[in-house]
């Protein structure tokens, strides 16, 4: 079976083909991190109508280099939500009407689904049951996974999500949007042990985060360092080295109690976050001194992309699932109102 996968919920325009027999056919991906950057941040009107101009190239971009046509696809699925509503209903529109004219299944699939299972298109995929760690720019959860569509959630974020405050904190200390990946860098060169920032909620029990008090107490470490109201680039990485730090702490403290109330020994992480190599090997560190092992996809299938759609979608398929000919976004949509599937 091969599916065509559209990603388009938030500032990336994804589209690939995954073949249930040989695997990921072709993968194409536009990012609009040159369109948003001027505004620091995700203009939602912008989004939807760089996808608008950007996504039918892109499926005729990923078939030709799949050396296929339209009349070889089995089934188109599109991300239905959570996500921006202009920018989803662009691939739920293209993806549900390409479906009806080829005269294939439609699959809805979930984004945050699409990331927990992004890890399974890699060679070493991990087997149900694991902890699933989703860290993106919209979501921070700890959820337990017994199969596909089988999920429950430990805990959440009851403020920012991490990706949220890695790109606020990026802008306190003056980094470009999007700021993750370039607070990461300038972690890098920093002084870790200069600040030492808090943990938040890792002395309170249970698995849920809150971010908001780190943003805080950044703003203030900034607003501190701040000569003629300019940051040094010394002061910028030991703030970023020290923010990361707190970040990836909790987070692992976090994942090592799921484990062991779930007396589990695999955890996926997922998620635009998840490209973090420092919480990566923090993880990576840790899980080894308790016999457990991480699991995580490449950097380019962390962040948004059509492939993880794609896989989603075919998961689906082939469990008998398919959308009616309704175009429906949930720019909100719990994981847990998805249906199961029977295995
Ligand atoms: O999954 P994703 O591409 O989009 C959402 O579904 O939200 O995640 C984007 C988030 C952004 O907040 C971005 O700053 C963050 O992931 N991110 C990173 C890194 N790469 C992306 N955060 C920290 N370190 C990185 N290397
Ligand atoms: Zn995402």
């Amino acid at each position: 079976m091969r599916v065509l996968g559209l990603e388009s919920s938030c500032d990336e325009t994804g589209v690939a083909i995954y073949d249930s027999e040989r695997g990921l056919l072709a993968d194409a991906l536009y990012s609009q991190i040159a369109l948003h950057a001027e505004f620091g941040g995700v203009v939602p009107e912008l989004a939807s109508r760089d996808h608008v101009r950007k996504l039918l190239p892109l499926v005729r971009q990923v078939l030709d280099s799949a050396n296929l046509r339209g009349s070889d696809i089995d089934a188109v699925a599109y991300t239905a939500g959570p996500g921006l509503a202009g920018a989803l209903m662009v691939g739920a529109c293209a993806g549900r009407a390409m479906a009806y004219a080829w005269g294939v299944p439609a699959l809805a699939v979930h984004h945050m689904e699409g990331h927990l299972l992004a890890p399974m298109l890699e060679d070493t995929a991990p087997e149900f049951p694991f902890i699933a760690l989703l860290v993106s720019g919209g979501h921070t959860q700890l959820v337990r996974v017994d199969g596909i569509g089988n999920y429950r959630l430990l805990g959440e974020s009851l403020d920012d999500a991490a990706g949220e405050a890695f790109d606020k904190a990026a802008k306190m200390l003056g980094l470009p949007y999007p700021g993750g990946p370039q607070l990461a860098k300038a972690a890098a060169q920093g002084d870790v042990s200069r600040f030492t920032f808090p943990r938040p909620m890792v002395n309170r029990p249970g698995l849920d985060f809150s971010f908001s008090g780190l943003k805080t107490y950044t703003l203030n470490t900034v607003a501190e360092c701040r000569v003629d109201g300019q940051l040094s680039d010394g002061d910028r990485n030991d703030i970023a080295a020290a923010f990361q730090e707190a970040v990836v702490d909790t987070l692992t403290i976090k994942c090592l109690r799921a484990l062991k109330q779930e007396g589990l020994k695999r955890l996926v992480i997922a998620g635009g976050v998840s490209a973090n190599t420092a919480l990566r090997e923090r993880l990576e560190g840790r899980l080894a001194t308790i016999g457990a092992a991480v699991y995580y996809p490449r950097p380019a299938y962390c962040t948004d992309n059509g492939a993880m759609i794609a896989y989603a979608g075919c998961c689906r398929l082939l469990a008998g699932q398919s959308e009616t000919l309704a175009v429906q976004v949930k720019p909100r949509w719990p994981m847990n109102e998805l249906p199961g599937l029977e295995r």
